[in-house]
């Protein structure tokens, strides 16, 4: 089963993904966890170009993210699927699709055909969005921001307008969620529809 995780920075998805890594776990499941950028060394190394300081042009972004996703597919995901794991993600194709395509306007067909490759047949058996007012979630981020954290609220907005647009447009594969919920009301939730699928 290949799960992953969406919502705008500070949204709780990285703390569902691992809630929902140690369920599975405490099942008897073998998981991979993994994060998108990132997820191997070559997307590490990516991820410290994309998120560190200086202009990077929305193609050369969504090629930079596709590249790091090519890399962590071949490596990680598609390897822990054949022999039978679960792989849970923090981030996958829908980041793209809302931040690339939707929110920087490259459109969605643009970053489709950029990470065909890097996909091939693999899509997610399920994802779900995880819904915060993005202005709560501007407030709720620590440290010094990223290059993409550093877009500002309108960003946020558009992002999370964008992710509304994908989840309408496949609801057989995006759950909405309201990330405002107790976590641990989320993860029930979460693994309850997964019980569904199975
Ligand atoms: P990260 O620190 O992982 O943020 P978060 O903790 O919110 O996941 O930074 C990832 C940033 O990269 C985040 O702002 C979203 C962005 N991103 C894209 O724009 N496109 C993508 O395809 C992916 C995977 C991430």
């Amino acid at each position: 089963m290949f799960v992953t995780f969406e919502g705008i920075d500070g949204s709780g998805k990285s703390t569902q993904a691992a809630l929902l890594a140690a369920v599975l776990r405490a099942e008897g499941r073998e998981v991979v966890e993994t994060r998108e950028p990132g997820g191997t060394p070559l997307g590490e190394r990516i991820r410290g170009l994309l998120l560190g300081d200086g202009e990077i042009v929305p193609f050369a972004e969504a090629a930079l993210f596709a590249a790091a996703r090519a890399q962590l597919v071949a490596d990680v995901i598609r390897p822990a699927l054949d022999r039978g794991a679960d792989v849970v993600c923090d981030r996958f194709i829908d980041s793209s699709l809302a931040y690339q395509g939707l929110a920087r306007g490259l459109g969605l067909d643009a970053v489709l055909e950029l990470n065909a490759p890097a996909l091939g047949s693999l899509l997610p058996d399920r994802t779900f969005l995880l819904l915060v007012p993005p202005a709560e979630s501007a407030g709720r981020a620590t440290g010094r921001p990223d290059r993409i954290e550093r877009e500002g609220l309108a960003f946020l907005e558009r992002v999370d307008r964008a992710y509304r647009e994908l989840a309408a447009a496949l609801p057989a594969r995006i759950t909405m969620l309201d990330g405002g919920l107790a976590p641990t009301q989320l993860a029930r939730a979460i693994r309850d529809e997964l019980r569904a699928l199975a």
